[in-house]
Formats: C-alpha cells, sequence, structure tokens
C-alpha cells in the first residue's frame, strides 16, 4: 500500500464535504425568488420548514459558513507549506493536449464504452496521469476558485448587510456568490461520481477514509506518480 492521503487531508475533505453539502442545500433554498429558483419552490418550503422560517435558515447558513471558513484558515495556518501548496502546484500541473485527451477519452468509456469506440476506430488508451488525473485536476481548479469566491463574498455580504450605501456592491455579491455557487453545483455531482461512485473507483474512495490506495492501483491510475516515487525502478530491481 502507498500513502495517497494524510489523516489532515482527509479530515479536511470531509468536513469541507459536509459544511459544502449543507451550504449547497440551504443556500439553493434562500433564493426565495421563483425567476431565480434553480430546484422549485417545493425546496424553499422544505428547508424552510426544516429550521423554522427563512430567518433561522439564514443564520444557519452563514454560521456553518464561517465555520468552514475557521477550519480552512486554521489548515492554511498550519499546512500551507507541507500540504495546501503542494496540492495547489499537483492540481495547476496542466498539460492542455494530454488533459483534454484524458477527459474525452475517459468520458467516451464511461459512456458509450471501450468496445463502441474500437467499433468506431477510436483510441481507447488514456494518457498516462500523475498524482491527480485530468478530470480531477480540472474539478479541483474549479472548487478552489469557487471557494474563494463564496468565502470572500459571503465574508462581505455578511459584513455589508443593512449598511446605507453598500447596495450595490452588496447585489455584485449576491451575483458571484450565486455564480460560484452554479458552478459548483455542476461540478460536484461529477466530482462525487468520478472519484468515488465510477466502476473501478473503490480503491480512491476507500483511499478518502484510510489514506492509503494499493500499489497495483496506483500503477495503473498513477503511472507518473508512481514512478515519481521510485516505485517502478524497486519493480524492475524485484524482477
Ligand atoms: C459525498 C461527497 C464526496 C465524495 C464521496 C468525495 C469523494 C472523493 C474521493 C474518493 C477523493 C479521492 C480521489 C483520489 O484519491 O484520487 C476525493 C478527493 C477530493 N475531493 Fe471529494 N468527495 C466528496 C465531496 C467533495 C466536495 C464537496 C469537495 C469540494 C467542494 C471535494 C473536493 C475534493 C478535492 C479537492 C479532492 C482532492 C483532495 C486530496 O487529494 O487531498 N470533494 N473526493
Amino acid at each position: 500500500m502507498i500513502r495517497r492521503h494524510s489523516r489532515s487531508a482527509i479530515f479536511m475533505h470531509w468536513s469541507n464535504a459536509v459544511c459544502w453539502i449543507f451550504l449547497l442545500f440551504s443556500g439553493f433554498a434562500l433564493l426565495d425568488n421563483p425567476t431565480m429558483q434553480p430546484v422549485g419552490q417545493f425546496w424553499v418550503d422544505f428547508w424552510n420548514g426544516l429550521a423554522g422560517g427563512a430567518f433561522n435558515l439564514l443564520n444557519a447558513h452563514v454560521v456553518v459558513g464561517c465555520v468552514w471558513i475557521a477550519l480552512y484558515t486554521v489548515y492554511l495556518i498550519f499546512r500551507f507549506k507541507g500540504e495546501a501548496w503542494p496540492f495547489i502546484k499537483e492540481i495547476t500541473d496542466l498539460h492542455p493536449a494530454s488533459d483534454m485527451t484524458w477527459c474525452m477519452r475517459k468520458g467516451l468509456r464511461l459512456t458509450i464504452g471501450e468496445n463502441m469506440m474500437r467499433k468506431m476506430g477510436m483510441a481507447t488508451e488514456l494518457p498516462a496521469q500523475s498524482f491527480y488525473n485530468a478530470g480531477q485536476k480540472l474539478a479541483a481548479v474549479a472548487a478552489v476558485l469557487s471557494s474563494i469566491g463564496l468565502a470572500v463574498t459571503g465574508a462581505l455580504m455578511v459584513y455589508m448587510a443593512g449598511k446605507p450605501g453598500t447596495e450595490e456592491l452588496l447585489q455584485w455579491c449576491v451575483l458571484g456568490h450565486f455564480l460560484c455557487a452554479g458552478l459548483m453545483a455542476i461540478v460536484l455531482p461529477i466530482h462525487i461520481y468520478m472519484a468515488a461512485l465510477a466502476p473501478g473507483e473503490g480503491p480512491a474512495l476507500r483511499s478518502m477514509f484510510t489514506g492509503f490506495v494499493p500499489k497495483a492501483f496506483a500503477k495503473v491510475h498513477n503511472p507518473l506518480w508512481y514512478k515519481k516515487l521510485g516505485l517502478d525502478k524497486k519493480d524492475d530491481a524485484a524482477k
């Protein structure tokens, strides 16, 4: 087995997931405007009923948002150099041609299947990936950017609420907050399916609890990372 995620990264991932899902669900319920409500009026009624009114729901949304920001602030203070910065470097290590090929072929493999791709004369092999595959990198970049957008606009809205002269900036913050949340409402189901539920991803899901992936899994899914760890040389030496 190889260590893939540290304990602190696992804790941050799952606390982040709980906060995000609550914030996304309750946030959409706060859009009590039929022209902007993407789910439907039943969603607003359901959450308002659960919280005991729109005011309580807004308070719960703000409290969970503040807890989420506080957790990240502490994490970044203590783990910036060791974990957050290497993570940023890894997800921004983009290779446009090979990343696009990976996304297209992976998408086709999951939809029409490899047999159909071969019948249509298409190549099915995926370009070799490093610690994160191209899809994970794109999802993570979207998550980081929208997290910054949500935290900044959310904090500004709380700070400015009720202050005269801030109405216009407040409107821009509402729009920015809504666009960031909208982007993640699209990216998250894809992330959850691709990282945890898609065929063959069982070891990746288990690694988000145990921290470890089997060597054989890393060799197939993340061959460039496997090589970076020097494990391919060890395999050759053991032959
Ligand atoms: C039920 C919800 C979720 C499930 C089942 C899930 C599943 C996973 C799994 C299995 C991995 C590991 C992938 C690997 O090792 O290659 C992962 C990584 C990741 N997930 Fe999620 N995820 C969920 C929610 C979220 C949310 C809400 C976000 C952010 C908004 C998120 C952001 C990330 C990021 C940035 C990584 C890479 C982190 C790292 O490697 O330390 N996930 N997720």
